[in-house]
């Protein structure tokens, strides 16, 4: 059951996504699915509304009618019991149709305010009393601060036990994001350096260059902070800087990631602005055409106090990683749509290769994350030449330059993952509360202190100058965010 049926998310990324696994096999034809939502549908309708989205992102559809023909419609009222009363009909005559087993998936796609009610009714109204497995999955934002998560939280777990419910952080599903353990664990040569002895210091972007859009009422309440760094910025930091995994179990993985996130110094008070930077977007430049600053947005404050970027410096506090940063640093409206991560290696203890007034390169391990996928690894190397001098080379992989094919989106991995019931690409209740708490004490002291340099960068640019200074402070400077893509190097 898909909860927002009619909403951006479903059309835009879930019924695509589900339409792959169902081409490739990887759905059954034991399968149907309810769009649930508010409007008065017919089922034709209802599936007219799917072939539209799954055609406008997908070139090939030769199934496309078939497919459809598996999704049906409930109009719905989310605070009534009736309503749920006929949707649980509609079910139970869908399982035995199609043999589901008793097995029920409900997605919740659509306004977070609703998530609670709506977990309290499919218990309350027998939705969840199944013979098979009953799963929640559950959208982005998971509450606005940690009293709000823990509530909402408290909600779902009447309903679904901890093993049931299915977070998403979309990042996770992304290929990228997901082969950072493999590249750290399945190679010999990084672990051993993968620590405070070898890394000087770890940076994690994560630009874009759309602004606010339509969500501007939304985002007046979340920023930048809680849109982006609560979630995906934290989870790729988790993942970086866990300890390997005493097993490839979802329970092993989640444990070590925990321990990373309460490894994370708390930044409070006074310390924040030593820690951390915080931008809005002015009106500038964006791919040649002119575009509004934040303030003037739709649904956006005239002297919002919103951050639309943010830049910190996170300490983990354990014996891998006392004294090395990791900054992050992620924005709307910046020169590119680009996520990297740059591990950058401590220098050697004596540089040969070069004049004294000349500097060695570091070496640098980059992880591409999007838009394209990869890894490069710069190191340095001869000059080809009579001198012996040194000069920087790269060893690159690109995942699409050699598989030649698209990876499957997030989306596609993580409605798959659910359904076979791997919930290690999901984010646990542990985790959002610690990231919640770490999250929350930034956000008191921005909320309760007006930034007087609003708006400080302009759209089209790579934030605000005081991002440069919080590296510069440790002899530090950002490695570039484009110019610096796998296929160019
Ligand atoms: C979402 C945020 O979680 O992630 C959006 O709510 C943001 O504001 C998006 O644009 C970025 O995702 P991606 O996959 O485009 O990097």
């Amino acid at each position: 059951m898909i909860f927002g049926a009619t909403g951006d998310l479903a059309n835009r990324k879930l019924y695509p996504s589900l339409y792959k696994l169902f081409e490739k096999g990887k759905l059954s034809d034991k399968f149907a699915v309810i769009g649930v939502a508010r409007r008065p549908l017919t089922n034709e309708e209802f599936q007219e509304n799917i072939k539209k989205s799954v055609k406008s992102s997908i070139q090939k559809e030769n199934r496309i009618d078939e497919f459809a023909s598996h999704f049906y419609y409930h109009s719905h009222d989310v605070t009534d019991s009736n309503s749920y009363a006929v949707l649980n009909n509609l079910a139970n005559q869908l399982d035995s149709n199609y043999e589901l087993q008793g097995n029920r998936i409900f997605y919740l796609a659509m306004a977070p305010e609703f998530f609670g009610t709506i977990a309290l009714h499919l218990k309350e109204d027998g939705l969840t009393n199944v013979s098979g497995f009953k799963r929640l999955v559950i959208e982005k934002p998971f509450g606005h601060d940690l009293p709000s998560a823990q509530e909402l939280n408290d909600q779902i777990r009447t309903a679904f036990s901890e093993d049931e419910v299915y977070r998403i952080d979309h990042y996770l599903g992304k290929e990228m994001v997901q082969n950072i353990e493999v590249i750290r664990f399945a190679n010999a040569i990084f672990e051993p350096l993968w620590n405070n002895r070898y890394i000087s210091n770890i940076q994690v972007t994560s630009s874009e260059v759309l602004g606010v859009e339509e969500r501007g009422r939304y985002y007046e309440k979340s920023g930048a902070l809680r849109d982006m760094v609560q979630n995906h910025m934290l989870q790729m930091v988790a993942l970086l800087a866990m300890e390997p995994p005493i097993k490839l179990t979802t329970e092993e993985i989640r444990s070590e990631k925990v321990r990373v996130l309460r490894a994370l110094r708390p930044i409070e008070g006074e310390e924040v602005k030593e820690y951390f930077v915080r931008g809005q977007y002015d009106k500038g430049t964006v791919e040649g055409t002119e575009v509004l600053g934040y303030r003037e947005e739709q649904m956006v404050n005239p002297e919002s106090n919103t951050e639309t970027y943010v830049a910190g410096k996170l300490m983990i506090d354990n014996f891998r990683w006392a004294g090395v940063p990791i900054y992050i640093r992620t924005g709307k409206r910046m020169d590119s749509k680009s996520t990297k991560i740059v591990i950058q290696f401590k220098d050697i203890p004596m540089n040969l290769y070069y004049s004294p007034e000349e500097t060695l390169n570091p070496n640098l391990l980059v992880i591409h994350i999007q838009p394209e996928e990869g890894i490069t690894l710069h190191l340095n190397a001869k000059k080809a030449g009579q001198n012996i001098a040194a000069t920087p080379v790269k060893l690159n992989y690109a995942n699409r330059g050699i598989d030649g094919l698209n990876t499957p989106e997030a989306y596609e991995k993580l409605l798959f993952d659910c359904m076979r019931g791997d919930a290690t690409n999901f984010t646990h209740w542990d985790e959002v509360a610690l990231s919640w708490s770490f999250v929350d004490k930034i956000s008191d002291v921005w909320e309760n202190q007006k930034a007087e340099n609003y708006p400080n960068y302009n759209a089209g640019t790579v934030g605000p100058r005081e991002a440069d200074e919080l590296l510069e402070k440790d002899g530090f400077h950002w490695w570039p965010i484009s110019n610096f893509d796998v296929d160019k190097c």
